[in-house]
């Protein structure tokens, strides 16, 4: 049977990949690290079957089209291309949680995608070479392959550019708390981002930051350092929304709601209640904090105006096959 369904979860960059070397390839400028998510994810089904005259691609209940179905089809291909297939697909896709608001749901998706299709195709990839899949079809969906914590090495080729783990998922038990503000879908998509970041006047200096900051955040992951995580964290979020608010077109991701829940979270530190954020393309913002403080973190941030819901979630393992 040409068929099977994979898990994969959301990732949470915590040194950025924005803007690419090799557009086509996916290389990225820098090499980045992200957190993978125990709850927040995608699941897709893949079935190759015989006398379909073209592929069926749902996604959260709905007939994908335009740029979404091409994404889907195009990594389709590729997969079909390893093995000489010539036979269309049905794929169903789930996110638990709203897509194209900042919450990567195409790196899930694209991860998912990766393992589901190539399974149903008869392929057993290995986690590098599945990653590397992944990287074809969304950059950051490399990082949702491997689990925990997990570097995506920039590399030259298509060959070593792939994620890694660095430390697993239960090297520190922080949690990530996923605060949900709108759920309008982004103006500019992530793809179209990439593709000025180059414009920015402090790209160049962006880019030698990120390897600097890359040595730092392994080093303070390694000794569960929250405060200094926490600032490089912050401080690296801050950058790339930088050199997004300075490229042509200026990329306003934020909302004023955005604002609002970076700024209370910083008040609340000086006043001994300890968080930290990140935020990706969109309005959405991810809060880390300590296990102890999760209960009382979550309640605050309910009371903020314009908060919509909040989502509680942990470090989590890599991509999975359910059948
Ligand atoms: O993989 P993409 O093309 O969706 O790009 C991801 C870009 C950011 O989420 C802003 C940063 C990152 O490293 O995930």
């Amino acid at each position: 049977m040409m068929r099977a369904t994979a898990w994969a979860p959301v990732n949470v960059a915590l040194i950025k990949y924005w803007g690419k070397r090799k557009a086509k390839l996916r290389l990225p400028a820098n090499s980045n690290l992200s957190v993978c998510l125990e709850q927040l994810g995608t699941e897709t089904r893949v079935e190759f079957k015989k006398g379909l005259s073209e592929d069926k691609v749902i996604i959260d209940g709905q007939a994908a089209r335009g740029r979404e179905r091409d994404r889907v089809v195009k990594h389709l291909d590729r997969v079909r291309d390893m093995v000489k297939l010539e036979f269309k697909a049905k794929v169903v896709s789930k996110n638990n949680f709203p897509k194209s608001v900042g919450l990567s749901s195409s790196a899930s998706g694209l991860a998912a995608l990766s393992l589901a299709a190539s399974k149903a195709a008869g392929l057993d990839l290995s986690e590098k070479d599945l990653s590397r899949l992944a990287r074809l079809g969304s950059g950051s969906a490399c990082r949702s392959i491997p689990g925990g914590w997990v570097e995506w090495k920039a590399g030259s080729s298509d060959k070593d550019s792939y994620a890694e783990t660095v430390f697993s998922a239960k090297h520190w038990d922080v949690r990530i708390l996923v605060v949900l503000l709108s759920f309008e879908q982004k103006r500019v998509s992530t793809t179209d981002g990439h593709a000025v970041a180059g414009t920015s006047v402090f790209y160049q200096e962006r880019l030698r930051w990120a390897r600097r900051k890359l040595r730092e955040m392994k080093r303070v992951i390694e000794k569960r350092d929250l405060a200094s995580f926490g600032e490089v964290m912050e401080d690296e979020a801050l950058n790339m929304h930088a050199v997004m608010l300075t490229s042509r077109p200026n990329l306003i991701y934020w909302l004023p709601e955005t604002v609002r829940v970076m700024q209370v979270v910083q008040d609340w530190r000086e006043k001994g209640l300890e968080s930290y954020f990140t935020i990706n393309t969109g309005q959405n913002v991810f809060v880390f904090c300590l296990p102890k403080d999760e209960d009382r973190l979550v309640r605050r941030l309910k009371q903020v105006k314009g908060v919509i819901e909040v989502r509680r979630d942990r470090v989590g393992r890599g991509a999975r096959l359910l059948t």
